[in-house]
This record gives structure tokens, C-alpha cells and sequence, in this order.
């Protein structure tokens, strides 16, 4: 099964690209930028990385991001995060971004988003990965600086599919956004959202109602609310799931406990992704390896996972045509009825 795992072709959906840089990275980025690290080594950096909760973490998460500096900072961070979607047969990956902890500390937002597209347009052409990028809104700021940074991204439409919602759940509800995601809509973009990671099922409702998004990220808590699961699976609304993220922010106890597959068998289109894997202890296959360790899923439900992320991808239905091919090819000569 773990050879199934590895070499099952893989989509991401749900990858902070600031969530990827490695502690060892990071060292070489405050050395050549002079800037200097709360830790001595790249061992007690990863000793640290130990949380109670999402707000534990996103203290730290922040505070890893202050060493990208120079386009080449972003360019080199999302180029080796691509050399691991490789190594894990990542063969598409839709990534989010932060420019507000970015602009925050006066870095511009065009030295952010070229660093991350080069590396992107590069692992098309070298790796054969395809990509999509989503600018996220930090929902623990105000409405008015949302509003700023989609202004900001106004003459790089081309190249963000979409815009997200990310950081504190619980105090800051996607209704506090509606304006602006209504506007981002209007400018073409997609539209997604954190909801129900530790905020409750009515941020996810919530989401779909008010912010009008083509898929939920996390969205675990749908269990709360028996009829949200319904209106889930009736409408085929995405959720991109993240195992080992959940376990180490304990949004479940155990990987034993967690819905993924319960969700799956009642016909959600839920998905598999890393979310901050230099985190929470690895990247795709780490996190198809983990569920499958505890939750003992049939290679069908496996290869599903990957159905449902290029359903629930935002390629065209050509591109999408083409990565089911794929995944047919592998089952062809990997599956068999177990
Ligand atoms: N939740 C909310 N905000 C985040 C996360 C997450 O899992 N990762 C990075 N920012
Ligand atoms: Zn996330």
C-alpha cells in the first residue's frame, strides 16, 4: 500500500507557500539578509514547533516568514516546495500566498507575487507541474486593508485565479469580508475561505452564502450540522482537507478519529493537502501515508481523493481531461479491487 501511496499521481489544493519554508532554508535567508532568528539551530527551530491551537502556531508561522525579503527569497522558497510536489507526484498545485505579512514589513507586494509566478512558470516548464495561485486575506485585519491589498493585486489579475481567507478563525466570521470578496468576484476572481477548522459549521454556511466560494478549506466541523453535510454532498462543495495539519493544531485527538473517509462515503468531494507542511510534519505523500496508516482506506477511496481534487480544481475541463487520464493510466497498471 505505501508504494501505492507514493506513486499515486497527486493535486494540491490547499498549500500556503509560507507554510513550506524549512527551517534550513530559513537559515540561509537570515544569513544572507542579516536578519537574526529567535532560534540557534535549524533542530531548535524544528523543537519549537509544537502547538496547542491555530493561534499558537500562526505566531511562529509569522514570525518564519520575516526572512523573505528579495524576489529571490520567494522565488527560491516556492522552487524547493515544487521540488517536493515532484518527489511526491504532485502533478498540480493550486498555492496560497500572504501578501499582507509581507507588505506589513514594507516588502513590496510586486517582489512578493514575481518571486512565487517565476518559480511557478519554471516548474511548469521543468517539472511538469501545473499551478494556480490564490491571494489570501489575513481575516484577523480589517475589511479596509483587505481592500487594499486586492487593489494591490490589480495589475497581476492574470496571474491570481483566486483570493482566500486565511489566519484566526474564531472572532473573525467571513461575513466581516463580504464586501470585499463581492468585489474580488466581480474583478473575475474565484472565490474560497477557511471555515470550520475550529470556527463552527455556521462560518461554512456562512461562506457559501455570503462569500460565495467555490470550495470550503478545512471545513471538518460540517459534522456539527447534520443538514450543512447534506447540502454538501448534494452540491458537490469541495472541502481541502488537511490531516496532519488537523492532528498537530489537535482539531482531532487522533489521526484514528478523523472524518476524512466517513466524509468521503457520504459523497463529499473532499480532497487531501498539506496546508503548512514544513510545520506539521510533511508534505502530500506524508499526509496520504499518515491517513492511511490510521484509517486503512481501499486503494478506490485513495485514487478518489485525487478524483475529487481535479473536480474540484480551477483548471479547464481540457486540463482536467488530462490529469483523469493520468490517473486512469495509474490505476490501469496499479489497481487492483482492494
Ligand atoms: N488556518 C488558518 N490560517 C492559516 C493556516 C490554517 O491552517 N495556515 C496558514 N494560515
Ligand atoms: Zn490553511
Amino acid at each position: 500500500m505505501e508504494v501505492f501511496v507514493r506513486r499515486l499521481p497527486k493535486v494540491e489544493l490547499h498549500l500556503h507557500i509560507e507554510g513550506s519554508l524549512e527551517p534550513e532554508l530559513m537559515f540561509e535567508m537570515a544569513a544572507r539578509n542579516n536578519i537574526t532568528l529567535p532560534y540557534q539551530t535549524v533542530q531548535e527551530a524544528r523543537d519549537a514547533y509544537q502547538f496547542d491551537d491555530l493561534q499558537s502556531f500562526l505566531d511562529i508561522y509569522y514570525q518564519g516568514a520575516n526572512v523573505l525579503i528579495t524576489e529571490r527569497d520567494f522565488f527560491d522558497l516556492t522552487w524547493a516546495y515544487l521540488l517536493r510536489c515532484k518527489a511526491d507526484n504532485v502533478i498540480h498545485t493550486e498555492i496560497f500566498f500572504d501578501p499582507q505579512t509581507h507588505t506589513a514589513r514594507g516588502i513590496a507586494f510586486d517582489t512578493v507575487i514575481n518571486g512565487i509566478y517565476h518559480a511557478l512558470r519554471q516548474g511548469e516548464k521543468e517539472l511538469g507541474i501545473t499551478s494556480k495561485l490564490i491571494m489570501c486575506f489575513l481575516r484577523h485585519l480589517s475589511e479596509e486593508e483587505a481592500f487594499e491589498t486586492l487593489a494591490q493585486a490589480e495589475p497581476h489579475l492574470n496571474r491570481i485565479v483566486g483570493v482566500g481567507l486565511d489566519s484566526s478563525e474564531v472572532g473573525h466570521p467571513p461575513e466581516k469580508f463580504q464586501r470585499v470578496f463581492t468585489k474580488a468576484l466581480s474583478m473575475g476572481l474565484k472565490t474560497v475561505a477557511h471555515a470550520g477548522e475550529e470556527g463552527p459549521a455556521e462560518n461554512i454556511w456562512n461562506s457559501i452564502s455570503l462569500l460565495n466560494v467555490s470550495r470550503i478549506d478545512h471545513g471538518v466541523q460540517c459534522t456539527q450540522d447534520p443538514a450543512l453535510v447534506a447540502e454538501l454532498a448534494k452540491n458537490r462543495m469541495p472541502l481541502t482537507v488537511c490531516p496532519l495539519s488537523n492532528i498537530k493544531l489537535r482539531v482531532f485527538d487522533s489521526m484514528e478519529n478523523h472524518n476524512i473517509l466517513k466524509l468521503l462515503d457520504q459523497g463529499l468531494c473532499v480532497t487531501v493537502n498539506s496546508d503548512d507542511p514544513a510545520f506539521f510534519g510533511g508534505y502530500m505523500t506524508d499526509n496520504f501515508l499518515a491517513l492511511t496508516r490510521a484509517l486503512n482506506p481501499s486503494k478506490k477511496q485513495l485514487v478518489m481523493l485525487t478524483r475529487n481534487a481535479i473536480e474540484a480544481s480551477f483548471i479547464s475541463d481540457e486540463e482536467a481531461l488530462n490529469l483523469n487520464s493520468q490517473l486512469d493510466e495509474f490505476w490501469l497498471h496499479h489497481g487492483d479491487d482492494s
